[in-house]
């Protein structure tokens, strides 16, 4: 589902990371651990096509993201990814269930039905018509999570989606991340400071500047 060559990533002459190769296969889930810095967040805004590289390539789903312009990029990540940002990026004007309806709208495919499917899912059943700015943080990062679920995508990348949670509700996040990713045979990229939620993973990625093992 998702296969990394010979990344390497440079801001002018300061590099980043280099020699980054893994693959995840559909329905695996690899969590991607490393010291804050290292370019984690990085890598996954480069595994969706949202940041730019300067050596090896990436392919989803069997396309190679470098063929792609900036539509196409857009495109395959409306249809086929799933994204939890680090900072949420929830759409403050818009509220709860339009927020995690969103995906779908996009894709002409509204389900309110889904929407608050996702919404209990992730502990947040009752508060579609909430605004974000009247929700905690840790409710926040569930309505992305939501989001990034609803339209059942092929890829899941999530970045630190845990980071702001109780022990008790990040570990039935993380639950509803990996139980949607194996319903629907979606490959799920996780990055995490957080050794409980890695110890959920199939398997634990160490990223470093001169690549990931
Ligand atoms: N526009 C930029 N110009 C130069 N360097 C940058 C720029 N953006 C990010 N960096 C550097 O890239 C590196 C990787 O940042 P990134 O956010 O990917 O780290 P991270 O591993 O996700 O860290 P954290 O665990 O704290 O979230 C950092 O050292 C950062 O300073
Ligand atoms: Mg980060």
């Amino acid at each position: 589902m998702l296969e990394v060559q010979g990344l390497a990533k440079r801001y002018g002459e300061v590099g980043v990371f280099r020699d980054v190769s893994l693959a995840v296969a559909a329905g695996e889930f690899v969590a991607i651990v490393g010291e804050s810095g290292v370019g984690k967040s990085t890598l996954l805004n480069c595994m969706a096509g949202l940041d730019d590289w300067q050596e090896g390539s990436i392919r989803v789903d069997g396309q190679e993201l470098a063929a792609l312009d900036d539509d196409g990029r857009a495109l395959l990540r409306r249809a086929r990814l799933g994204f939890v940002f680090q900072a949420f990026h929830v759409l403050p004007h818009l509220d709860v269930a339009q927020n995690v309806a969103l995906p779908l709208l996009l894709l002409q495919r509204p389900d309110p039905a889904r929407v608050e499917t996702m919404l209990e899912a992730v502990g947040l059943g009752g508060l579609g018509a909430r605004l974000p700015q009247q929700l905690s943080g840790g409710q926040l990062q569930r309505v992305a999570i939501a989001r990034a679920l609803v339209h059942g995508p092929k890829l899941l990348l999530a970045d630190e989606p845990t980071g702001n949670l109780d022990p008790g509700t990040a570990s039935r996040v993380l639950q509803v991340l990996r139980d949607q990713a194996r319903a629907t045979g979606a490959a799920l990229v996780l990055v995490t400071h957080s050794e409980a939620a890695a110890g959920q993973a199939d398997r634990v990625l160490h990223l470093r500047s001169d690549g990931i093992a």
